[in-house]
């Protein structure tokens, strides 16, 4: 049974911000009015990559340097965005990313996250350190719901969330691999969210200069309510997740115990190689997400895009190993998106009418809340 919109949610978005996300054509508008509406602390870790943000651009980068080559004289009067992601209709060849800490951007960020989600026609998937427990998102929004698991180095607790999202009814589970070690993400360290949000003087005072959010966003503390739930009394998610979250030790042979442990569809996160896209089906994925995790990790990491077509030139022994028969097109380029003309290969004028690549949107939701 869905619930009514919580009035706080609704009071979070006052007319000001109401008006100024209508006028919003783009997500650099979104993105140039969430500069202003939330402390640069934030921004910054929303909108922020790893050391020199070289990948981030050049994600960018890759989707400017293809130019479409459309079909002229073809009839477009009927059009439809419709297609099918892992077996599933969806209304857009769109999936909502993983973001951790949807909270911070917006009050309730999770929840409303995966209600547009929901209303859009497309699937939501989850982050491990949402603000938000998986139980509540599943009981509140429905809609095609995924999981993003993160593999802590104590095992038993990525199994444990793991099993929860198999009973809460999750459909897709997807184990992000491309965090064996922090990303130095200096934007963060020179706020002083990272290490251990210990602000500095300055941000203080830029928090102090949005009221609106103080009063909104953040009556809501961050807790990583999913994690929280399997540590024993005395340990707190804020202490467990620095001294866990990165594991230089995550391999193949995890990935497999993942597999025997989920029943559903499985995806793996982080893939940057063909080889690896193939090792993954090998393993038992039901498709990779391209992904460098938005240039927020390993900075000089090639982009999703430009992997893309290295993993198509493998399909024909993908295919032979099963993995197009599960899911025609099973790879989902996973950074850099932001418009709908961030076209993901060579030939998109076939694209717009049978067999889109999906997208995942990660930035543009924190934006655009
Ligand atoms: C603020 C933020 C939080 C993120 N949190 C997660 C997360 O919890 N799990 C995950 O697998 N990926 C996470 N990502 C990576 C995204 O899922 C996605 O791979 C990436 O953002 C895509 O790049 P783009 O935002 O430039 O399109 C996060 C990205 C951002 C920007």
């Amino acid at each position: 049974m869905k619930e009514t919109k919580t009035k706080e949610t609704e009071s979070c978005r006052d007319s000001n911000v109401a008006m100024d996300l209508d006028k919003a054509l783009s997500i650099d508008d979104l993105r140039a009015i969430a500069r202003k509406r939330v402390p640069r602390f934030v921004f910054d870790y929303v909108d922020g990559g790893a050391e020199d943000e070289v990948t981030l651009h050049s994600n960018r980068r890759s989707f400017e340097s293809l130019r479409f080559q459309p079909r002229t004289l073809v009839d477009v009067s009927q059009r439809n965005l419709g297609t099918t992601i892992l077996g599933t209709p969806s209304a857009l060849p769109v999936i909502a990313g993983p973001m951790g800490l949807l909270g911070l951007s917006w009050r309730h960020g999770d929840l409303e996250m995966a209600r547009a989600a929901e209303a859009a026609g497309v699937p939501y998937a989850l982050s491990t350190v949402s603000m938000h427990s998986m139980e509540d998102i599943a009981r509140v929004a429905g809609g095609r719901l995924w999981f993003q698991c993160y593999v802590f180095r104590e095992r038993a607790v990525s199994e444990a969330l793991i099993r929860r999202a198999a009973t809460a009814g999750y459909e897709t589970l997807i184990i992000t691999s491309d965090f064996p070690v922090a990303g130095k993400r200096e934007r963060d360290l020179r706020s002083g969210l990272m290490p251990a949000r210990n602000f500095t003087l300055r941000t203080k005072f830029d928090i102090l200069m949005h009221p609106r959010w103080l009063m909104t966003v953040a009556t809501q503390r961050p807790r990583f309510v999913n994690v929280e739930r399997e540590l024993d009394p005395g340990r707190d998610a804020a202490s467990f997740l620095p001294l866990n979250m990165f594991d230089p030790a995550l391999d193949w042979d995890d990935f497999r115990r993942f597999r025997d442990l989920w029943k559903g569809k499985l995806l793996l996160k982080g893939v940057l190689r063909a080889d690896d896209a193939v090792r993954a089906v090998d393993c038992g994925a039901d498709g990779v997400v391209l992904s460098n995790h938005g240039g927020r990790q390993l900075d000089g990491a090639i982009s999703g895009m430009d992997v893309l077509p290295h993993v198509r030139n493998r399909r024909p022994r993908l295919d032979h190993r099963g993995w197009g028969r599960a899911a025609r097109q099973p790879y989902r380029q996973g950074s850099g998106v932001r418009r709908g003309s961030s076209h993901p290969g060579p030939r998109p004028q076939l694209r717009t009418v049978r067999g889109r690549r999906r997208r995942g949107h990660a930035r543009a939701g924190h934006f655009a809340g």
